[in-house]
């Protein structure tokens, strides 16, 4: 399996739950990842458009595959620093079971919500956009927290979706996030030096934002191709 360090990075192929039995007990400050949603299974296939294109909703292979929440309170929850936090992307089908995984081992279960000003558009205009994501928000007593007002933390981000010239553009990831919205989240919830986890890193959005402040990253992915778009990524840090 292709793996890589540095100093300040550690990056891993490999799938998380394997990765996350070697880490030690306590070792990590700030857990703030981005799962598979789920959503997959509700695409309806090929949709054909009156221009003649076709689109298709299903995000990508690996969100075809069932992630379960369970699976990682174990892990989670042992690697997780007294004072760390935890911030995990969902979505509405997944909300539930993250909240019944979690919520009775934190003493906060809180939602955020990042409100993109660029949802993709709806075909038949009978729905509302999907213009919202949602955060799982974890912490316990003790944690750490960093603002200087009230301003800054509203449980509401506002700003456009990842594109060009930070969109990575080979190999492409569908759902990478805007650098914006991570490094707000990282910079209210940790502080330099920290060990930020990610344990579905896509092509590394959490990691740079981790190393432009400061702080260390491990980062892990299943696809070795986001591995690689990550490392490169990195690399200039
Ligand atoms: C929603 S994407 C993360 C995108 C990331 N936030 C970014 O900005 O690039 C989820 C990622 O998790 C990876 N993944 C899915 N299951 C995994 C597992 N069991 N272990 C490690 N990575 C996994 C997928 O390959 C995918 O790149």
């Amino acid at each position: 399996m292709f793996s890589t360090n540095s100093s300040a990075y550690k990056l891993f192929n490999e799938n998380n739950l394997d990765f996350m039995k070697r880490l030690p007990d306590s070792s990590i400050d700030l857990i703030l990842t981005d799962p598979p949603y789920n959503l997959s299974q509700f695409s309806r296939g090929n949709i054909h458009l009156n221009n003649g294109k076709t689109i298709n909703n299903k995000i990508a292979e690996w969100d075809s595959i069932p992630l379960n929440p369970n699976d990682y309170i174990e892990p989670f929850t042992r690697i997780i620093k007294p004072t760390g936090n935890i911030f995990i992307f969902t979505s509405y089908s997944l909300l539930g079971k993250w909240y019944d995984a979690f919520n009775p081992l934190f003493s906060t279960f809180q939602i955020f919500v990042w409100h993109k000003t660029t949802p993709t558009q709806s075909v038949y205009h009978n729905s509302f956009l999907n213009s919202c994501e949602l955060v799982v928000c974890l912490w316990n007593k003790g944690h750490t927290w960093n603002f200087s007002s009230q301003d800054q933390m509203h449980n509401f981000f506002e700003c456009p979706s990842c594109m060009f010239p930070e969109k990575i553009i080979s190999p492409k990831h569908p759902t990478q996030k805007p650098l914006e919205l991570i490094e707000h989240l990282l910079l209210i919830s940790s502080n330099p030096n920290d060990i930020i986890f990610d344990p579905f890193m896509g092509v590394g959005t959490t990691g740079e934002a981790a190393l432009k402040n400061n702080r260390r990253f491990i980062g892990i992915d299943i696809d070795e191709k986001y591995v690689k778009a990550s490392l490169k990524r990195l690399s200039i840090y």
